[in-house]
C-alpha cells in the first residue's frame, strides 16, 4: 500500500503562526504536526509517501524528511498549486500510485490509542476503509449515519442537521478504483473536489467499510490555537506519564522494521544532544537488551 501525507492549505484559522511556516510544520507538544501522522503511515507499514503542500511550502518538508531514506522510507513529493479539495490529491498523485492500493492521511491529524489502524492496514482487502469518530460537534466534518447493524447508511460533508455524532477523521485506504473515481469527480457547491464524495462514491458501489473508533481513542484536532495549544497539553500528558513518545517516526520505522538496530544506531548518532535523542537512546538501550 503506497500512502499520501496531504499537508497543504492556508492554514489561516492559525494566522500569524503560520505567516512563516505552514500548519503542518508547526510544533506539537515536542515534535512537527506531520511527524504524528506520518507515524500513523509507518506504524500502518506504507512506506512509499507522497507528501503533497503548497508551492511555498513543499521545499520546507523536502528539507525535514529528504529522501526518508534515514528511516528507510521513499519520500515523493508533489505540488497542490490551489487548495482544491482533498481529493484532488489522487489526481496529483496518479502517477505516483500506479496500480496499487493506497492511503491518504491528512497532516493536520493527530491520532493515538491502540493498533486499530494498523490492524485496518493489514487487513484492507479492496474497496474503501474509513472511520467514524465520536465528536461533540460534528458539523464541523464528514458525518457517517449507521444503521442498527452498524452498517454505514448515508456521509454527509458539514451538515447543518448532522444525523449522528459520527465524524470520518482524516485516514482513508482505498484501493486502485479512487484513481479513476477521482479523475470523474465534480467539483462541490464551494468549489472543491470532496473526500466525502469519494466515500459516497465507494458507498453506493457497496464496497465502502466504515469501522467505529471506540472510547479511549484519541483523535485530536490542531486547526485552531487552542486545539493545537490542547493537542500539545495531551501529548505532553501521555508521554510523561508512560515514558514512551507518540508520533515518533524515527521508532515507528524501528520497530516495523524498516530499518534495523545499526541503522537506527547511526541515525541516533547524528542527532544533536537534546531529550528527542534521549529518548531514542532508551529505545535503542532495549532493543540492545531484548
Ligand atoms: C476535512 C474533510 C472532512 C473530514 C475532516 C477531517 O475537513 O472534508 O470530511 O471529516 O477533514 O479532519 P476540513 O479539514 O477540510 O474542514
Amino acid at each position: 500500500m503506497k500512502g499520501i501525507l496531504l499537508a497543504g492549505g492556508a492554514g489561516s484559522r492559525l494566522y500569524p503562526l503560520t505567516l512563516v511556516a505552514s500548519k503542518q510544520l508547526q510544533p506539537v507538544y515536542d515534535k512537527p504536526m506531520v511527524y504524528y501522522p506520518l507515524t500513523t503511515l509507518i506504524e500502518g507499514g506504507v512506506r512509499e509517501i507522497c507528501l503533497i503542500s503548497t508551492p511555498q511550502d513543499l521545499p520546507r518538508f523536502q528539507q525535514l524528511f529528504g529522501d526518508g531514506s534515514q528511516w528507510g522510507l521513499r519520500f515523493d513529493y508533489r505540488e497542490q498549486a490551489k487548495p482544491e479539495g482533498i481529493a484532488q490529491a489522487f489526481r496529483i498523485a496518479a502517477s505516483f500510485i500506479g496500480s496499487d492500493p493506497v492511503a491518504l492521511i491528512l497532516g493536520d491529524n493527530v491520532f493515538y490509542g491502540g493498533d486499530v489502524f494498523a490492524r485496518a492496514f493489514a487487513d484492507f482487502r479492496g474497496g474503501a476503509t474509513i472511520f467514524g469518530y465520536h465528536v461533540q460537534d460534528p458539523e464541523r466534518y464528514g458525518v457517517v449515519e449507521f444503521d442498527a447493524h452498524g452498517r454505514a447508511l448515508s456521509i454527509e460533508e458539514k451538515p447543518k442537521q448532522p444525523r449522528s455524532n459520527y465524524a470520518v477523521p482524516g485516514l482513508y485506504l482505498y484501493d486502485n478504483e479512487i484513481v479513476a473515481i477521482a479523475r470523474d469527480l465534480k467539483p462541490s457547491a464551494r468549489g472543491e473536489l470532496e473526500i466525502t464524495d469519494v466515500n459516497v462514491e465507494y458507498l453506493r458501489r457497496g464496497t465502502l467499510h466504515v469501522h467505529r473508533l471506540a472510547r479511549g481513542f484519541a483523535w485530536l484536532d490542531a486547526g485552531t490555537s487552542t486545539s493545537l495549544h490542547e493537542a500539545s497539553a495531551y501529548v505532553q500528558t501521555i508521554e510523561r506519564r508512560q515514558g514512551i513518545k507518540v508520533g515518533c517516526p524515527e521508532e515507528a520505522a524501528f520497530r516495523r522494521g524498516f530499518i534495523g538496530l545499526e541503522a537506527f544506531r547511526e541515525l541516533v548518532g547524528r542527532l544533536p544532544r537534546c531529550e528527542y535523542r534521549a529518548y531514542l537512546e532508551s529505545v535503542l538501550d532495549e532493543a540492545g537488551r531484548s
